[in-house]
């Protein structure tokens, strides 16, 4: 074995590109099976190395933790509906900042024993000529950050579980006191950390430790639900960074690609869904408490008097078993109905007549990111039918009937036409423009942005009131039933 240990940095390289492969195939659903395998086979090369390189390993300590994981994992992997995904994943990093401040805690008291140690026997040391290895500035930085950052990152992804969970203990706060008790930890966190870098004062530390455990809190606490999703997304970068800072202390050259990784892919993820929704990151970090209203609602009564045309879903599956083509619009509603089935079953039989089916998805539909992805390929839907916005766009205008599944904001036509909108600038995906609109949802009521659309009142709309799966279903029925 003293092979893997003499070849490791080539090993860790390996794991490396193989790491990246994953993003790589991870960036579409056809080649996300593939870039898992990859990261399964890059996690346990880096494993497997570095279990040979650690000097005096205890092995009943990895092997045993190595255990006792694998069988969490594989338990939680198992059992979690797609549902929980998101706060699976916010614990899931909320570990890696634990892991983070532990190891960062122990380098340093390990380091402070060498010291005691070496302070005992200083003179028969010193005789025989063995100097001891003082930190340097480098490595006490590199636990300053990796500890605060883990820190952080430990408890903001226990409060995002507890919200993603409802739990009662992960109260969304709020307040004018908020902002200044925010700085003031901060602050008190830095100023603790660099007087730790500085003088090595173990008290300032502990302070810094649980300054910025409470940090963590305080700081994601007034973040309103339905932003908690970018929340995660930051805080998978965050994790990623904190691993990162690991790497150093443990100068463990894989851990500081993998964590680098990371942290880079869940900052651009961040940005994609901030942009997607037009928001900006601090507006999502620092914005306060919104709730599910994540902007403004911007209703002024009048529209409540608008007219707007319903119809039935028998109305609606004629006339789609009558067009030639046909884009589906999924949202929350969908997921929120678990429709999805239903309305694979509806895209098969509107194929069998000879109708043109497509999905369109804007990438912040639903609640987290690839939501609709996720369920679309859960009820098998063939990845070729799936368009991305960009993608779909410019064929809404030639389209005979767009069908919207329980989707409301990412089709507000607000967000192109109207300049005063809170959601004015963010891309949609552009339903109006088709020839005939159908919205399956259950009343006039608000999006996750509580604002009313235009598209609803619009002449070419139809409303079809009801739960998603039940429209669907029913919609499925009328064509069966009508034959064509
Ligand atoms: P929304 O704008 O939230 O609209 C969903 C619509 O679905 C609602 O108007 C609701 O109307 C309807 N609905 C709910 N349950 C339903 C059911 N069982 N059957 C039928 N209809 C149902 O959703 P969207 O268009 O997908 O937009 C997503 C929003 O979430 C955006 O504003 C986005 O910025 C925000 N957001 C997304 C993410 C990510 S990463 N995806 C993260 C944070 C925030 P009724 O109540 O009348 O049925």
């Amino acid at each position: 074995m003293e092979f893997i240990k003499e070849y490791a940095d080539w090993f860790y390289l390996i794991g490396a590109v193989l790491f990246i492969l994953t993003l790589r195939g991870l960036s579409g659903p056809k080649t996300a099976i593939q870039g898992n395998r990859y990261g399964m086979i890059a996690m346990a090369i880096a494993v497997i190395t570095t279990f040979f390189v650690a000097d005096h390993p205890v092995i009943w300590m990895i092997v045993g933790a190595m255990v006792l994981g694998a069988v969490v994992g594989i338990a939680r992997a198992k059992t979690v509906p797609m549902t929980q995904m998101p706060e699976t994943v916010a614990l899931m990093h909320s570990l890696v900042g634990l892991a983070a401040v532990l190891i960062a805690i122990a380098a340093i008291l390990h380091n402070n024993q060498l010291t005691a140690a070496f302070a005992e026997n200083e003179a028969v040391l010193t005789a025989a000529g063995v100097e001891h290895a003082h930190m340097s500035k480098v490595h006490l930085f590199e636990l300053f950050v990796g500890c605060f950052v883990g820190a952080i990152t430990f408890t903001a992804s226990v409060f995002a579980y507890g919200k993603l969970a409802a739990k009662k203990w992960a109260k969304t706060i709020s307040g004018g006191w908020v902002k200044p008790v925010q700085a003031l930890i901060f602050l008190a966190m830095l100023a603790c950390g660099i007087y730790f870098f500085t003088t090595g004062n173990m008290n300032a530390f502990w302070a810094m430790t649980v300054l910025a455990l409470a940090f963590g809190w305080v700081w994601i606490a007034p973040v309103g639900g339905g932003d908690m999703p970018v929340v995660v997304s930051l805080l998978n970068s965050f994790s990623g960074w904190a691993a990162a800072g690991i790497g150093f202390t443990l100068e463990n050259n894989m851990l500081i690609v993998a964590g680098s990784l990371v942290g880079s892919s869940g900052a651009i993820l961040s940005y994609i869904m901030c942009k997607a929704m037009n928001r900006s990151i601090i507006n999502v970090l620092f914005g306060g408490a919104m709730g599910g209203t994540a902007v403004a609602a911007a209703d002024n009564g009048e529209k409540a008097q608008r007219n707007h045309r319903s119809g039935s879903a028998d109305d609606a599956g004629f006339l789609m078993s009558n067009a030639d083509s046909v884009v589906i619009v999924p949202g929350y509603g969908m997921a929120q109905g678990r429709a999805q089935n239903a309305v694979k079953e509806l895209c098969e039989i509107l194929k069998e007549q000879g109708v043109k089916v497509r999905f369109a998805i804007h990438p912040v539909a639903g609640r987290m990111p690839g939501h609709m992805n996720v369920l679309l390929a859960e009820a098998d839907v063939a990845y070729e039918d799936i368009l991305e916005m960009d993608e779909i766009n410019s064929d809404f205008p030639a389209t005979d009937v767009v069908l919207v599944i329980g989707a409301n904001d990412v089709v507000n036509p607000a967000a192109k036409d109207d300049p005063s909108s809170p959601i004015y600038g963010m891309p949609i995906l552009e339903a109006h423009k088709a020839r005939t609109i159908m919205v399956i949802k259950r009343s006039m009521a608000t999006g996750y942005a509580g604002l009313d659309n235009d598209l609803f009142y619009n002449d070419k709309t139809m409303m079809i009131f009801g739960d998603a799966k039940k429209v669907v279903e029913d919609m499925t029925k009328a064509i069966n039933g009508g034959g064509h």
